[in-house]
């Protein structure tokens, strides 16, 4: 099974299936992934045992896990090229997160700011799964002998630890782990918030978040309302420091329309924010469009993303059950059975 891949470096990355994909998400992740799939051997999970570390609807969890699938796939991303799968079904990715939390040291997994963050946000929550988030993460990434990660900025720590413990593991039991390295893109690395740009984008501001499955109307809206700079020269010009809101919205419009910072300038030279704020609205609804109508039509057919995300799993299984083997064996586990 997939020989002729074996010769291409491995990229593993995932998103959580916690809420509905947003244009940081395809922008950031996902229109990354389609131009790496050729060049690369490319796992892309949909990391729902990830998203059970805060408190899911379950009704919700399932929809949004299929509805991201059908995305992934919208967006360009071949079945047949990468492995579209759910972390679930491999059951390997939760035993090799138990065994690497055996290897990871508890002051380790405190200073991750992720971990700080998300109990600072769920005070009332803060279980177990929240502070081991990392070592499944880890296992996701070195169950594929994945060289390179791609994610956003905010992971990159994630993926210091994972090569910490790979590189802590190897050196007690010998070469075991591929030791992989973020991959971070440079450009649409970073969409804020339309609505406050000095924060990420995400679905907890609705108001400044575009969502794949935004209607034209909606995202017309939301571009019109978006905070611009309360500067005097009102005039359009990359200055992420000073006018962070218009980079934003510049840093949006480079990236579907494949434009420079300069080009901008130029097009919009004497025109205001007034001009500028709809054309960027205009430009990301004819991206999205054909992605959002695309993710309707495989909706429609539930037999086919079925077939989609089984033929996924067994594929990723193959490999995961592989390096599982490998590893219990090295650590002392008595062969298995079955
Ligand atoms: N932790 C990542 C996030 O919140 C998601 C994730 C889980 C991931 N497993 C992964 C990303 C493996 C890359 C590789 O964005």
């Amino acid at each position: 099974m997939e020989n002729q891949n074996e010769s291409k470096k491995v990229m593993v990355s995932g998103i959580q299936p916690s809420g509905d994909l947003h244009l940081g998400s395809y922008l950031g992740a996902m229109k990354n992934w389609v131009a790496l799939s050729d060049e690369y051997q490319c796992y892309y999970c949909i990391v729902d045992e990830h998203s059970i570390t805060v408190r899911q609807n379950p009704a919700e969890l399932r929809r949004r896990s299929v509805l991201q699938l059908a995305q992934y796939i919208a967006c360009g991303l071949d079945p047949q090229k990468n492995t579209l799968f759910i972390q679930s079904h491999v059951h390997e990715h939760a035993e090799l997160g138990w065994i690497l939390n055996c290897y990871t040291m508890f002051g380790e997994l405190s200073r991750m700011t992720q971990f700080k963050d998300k109990s600072a946000k769920n005070a009332e929550n803060i279980n177990g799964g929240l502070f081991t988030y990392p070592t499944l993460m880890a296992a996701d990434i070195l169950l594929y002998g994945a060289h390179f990660v791609p994610v956003g900025a905010d992971q990159k720590q994630h993926v210091e630890l994972t090569r910490d413990i790979a590189i802590r593991f190897n050196n007690i039991y010998g070469d075991t782990f591929v030791v992989p390295e973020p991959y971070i893109p440079k450009v649409g690395a970073r969409i804020m918030c339309l609505s406050n740009p000095t924060s990420k984008m995400s679905k907890s501001d609705p108001a400044g978040c575009v969502f794949i499955m935004d209607s034209p109307d909606e995202i017309a809206r939301k571009f019109k309302r978006a905070i611009t700079d309360s500067d005097t020269e009102r005039c359009i010009r990359y200055a992420p420091e000073e006018k962070p809101g218009v980079a934003n919205l510049m840093n949006i419009y480079s990236s579907v329309t494949g434009k420079t910072y300069e080009e901008i300038e130029a097009e919009f030279e004497g025109k205001g924010y007034g001009a500028f704020k709809p054309a960027v609205g205009d430009a990301v609804i004819e991206a999205l469009r054909p992605i959002r109508e695309e993710t309707e039509r495989l909706l429609a057919d539930k037999a086919y993303l079925k077939d989609i995300y089984t033929e996924g799993a067994t594929r990723a299984q193959y490999t995961a059950r592989r390096t599982l083997r490998k590893v219990a064996k090295r650590i002392g586990f008595v062969e298995k059975p079955f």
